[in-house]
């Protein structure tokens, strides 16, 4: 028997006014597009925008359902809308933000575990990192380098074959 150790390095900044130029500009771009979510029953609003390694923006947004289950997340919305506009496109950096409109946003939210799946399943479609900055209206911001860091020990089409 051996132990094995996972770790991941990420940034953490105290503002937006501590990203470069680019990063807080994408930050404030995702913080606009939480207007854009579909959440009446959350009151949650997710807003995604990404970079693409050909310049483009594409965004996303969280759709729910009065059906729960049939809700998708804003990072799934998003990849989904990239995938088939630019396929095979890398995404280079993708910013979250949420409005909680019956509580605070003072904290980043890290993507859930579906969307982790479709993160690293796009990570390896374009042989790319997906990089993430993180953060709510206000308080502190994550960097991630690599999306699929968040999902170690991981599932993918390599343990199918
Ligand atoms: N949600 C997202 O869109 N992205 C996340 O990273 C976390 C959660 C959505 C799903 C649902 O519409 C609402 O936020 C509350 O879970």
């Amino acid at each position: 028997m051996n132990h094995q150790q996972y770790q991941f390095q990420f940034e953490v900044y105290d503002s937006a006014d501590q990203l470069n130029e680019q990063d807080a500009a994408l930050l404030k771009q995702a913080k606009e597009t939480t207007k854009l979510a579909y959440a009446p029953y959350s009151h949650f609003h997710v807003g995604a925008v990404a970079v693409l390694a050909n310049g483009e923006i594409i965004k996303g947004t969280n759709q729910e359902n009065a059906s729960f289950p049939v809700g998708i997340c804003a990072e799934r919305v998003l990849l989904s809308n990239a995938a088939m506009l630019y396929p095979q496109v890398p995404i280079e950096t993708i910013a979250i933000s949420y409005d909680n409109t019956m509580g605070t946003s003072n904290h980043p939210i890290s993507p859930c575990g579906i969307c982790r799946q479709s993160l690293l399943e796009y990570e390896i479609r374009v042989q790319q990192p997906v990089r993430l900055i993180l953060g709510g209206l206000s308080g502190k911001i994550y960097v991630i380098p690599k999306a699929s860091s968040l999902l170690p020990l991981s599932f993918t089409g390599a343990d199918m074959q």
